[in-house]
């Protein structure tokens, strides 16, 4: 372990969000989708685990966030639940699960949260689902309002662009902001704006925010795990460099091979022995 890993050792909650908010500690949230790196992360110290609709992307290996339904988000969520019971684990809501209607939002948030197990959900908002978060706020739910570049609407961006770039738009996000605040939302996400849009919702709510390339005054930060480790095609300027882990792996695969192809492997350390009688039996058996 390096001397800089303190694994988490004590269940980080809303309240830990919103004390960070108040006495300026920063918030490391990182996405996540399995059982196995959920662990990891939880042993690294990482507090914040968002099991993002970016799994279409990373996981599954679609071009947009779209195609990920409802159940399969739950079994993530579940999974990266079991892996970091320590952790505040945050569920993106999928395309399509939380339209139509303000009572189908209710009914699969609930049934996310049931079944996941997680802390909080998230939404990609528009000023429409005011009722929607009061609703669940109502009924006890902890919801993050995504605001900025919402990767779901993409059918109507037309593709990816920063949000909050022109004086309108800016203010229509930071008003936005306070209606989710009013309406009863736990947290902020921001996602791709200027850093001077993040320091005035900062500045005009309560509310701890989160941002995905939002500049410095957000609460904490989260990233796509993938491209901060180089495993993704193209990293996004906003996001650091946490090493080549690429490369890494693909050494670790290569070695494989090639330790097959040489019959290194399986050595006599890699072999189930049986006791040396019935070894002899099954031996001296098989001769007839
Ligand atoms: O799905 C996701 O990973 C996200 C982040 C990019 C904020 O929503």
């Amino acid at each position: 372990m390096s001397p800089m890993t303190r694994p988490l050792t004590s269940k980080f909650s809303l309240n830990d969000l919103r004390a960070a908010r108040k006495n300026g500690t920063k918030v490391p949230m990182l996405t996540c989708y399995d059982f196995t790196t959920a662990r990891l992360m939880q042993e690294a110290g990482v507090p914040a685990l968002l099991v993002g609709d970016s799994a279409a992307n990373v996981v599954f290996g679609h071009d947009t966030t779209l195609p990920v339904s409802l159940p399969l988000m739950m079994e993530l969520a579940a999974a990266v639940r079991r892996g970091a019971p320590s952790a505040f684990v945050v569920a993106d809501m999928p395309f399509g699960s939380y339209h139509g209607s303000v009572a189908k939002g209710v009914k699969n948030v609930c049934r996310m949260v049931q079944l996941s197990g997680c802390d909080c959900v998230k939404i990609e908002v528009a000023a429409s689902h005011g009722r929607l978060v009061r609703e669940l706020a109502d009924a006890g739910v902890a919801v993050m309002a995504h605001m900025g570049l919402r990767p779901q609407t993409v059918g109507l961006l037309g593709g990816y662009k920063s949000q909050g770039r022109t004086a309108d738009s800016a203010e229509a996000i930071v008003e936005l902001s306070m209606k989710m605040e009013r309406a009863g939302a736990a947290a902020l996400l921001l996602e791709a704006v200027p850093p001077e849009v993040s320091q005035r919702v900062v500045e005009q709510t309560e509310l701890p925010v989160i941002g995905c390339g939002a500049g410095p005054a957000c609460h904490g930060h989260v990233i796509v795990t993938q491209d901060g480790l180089g495993m993704t095609t193209h990293r996004p300027r906003f996001v650091p460099d946490l090493g080549d882990v690429a490369a890494k792996l693909k050494e670790a695969f290569s070695l494989y091979v090639e330790r097959i192809a040489t019959g290194e492997y399986p050595a006599p350390e890699h072999q189930y022995q049986m006791p040396a009688d019935e070894k002899a039996k099954f031996l001296a058996g098989s001769e007839f």
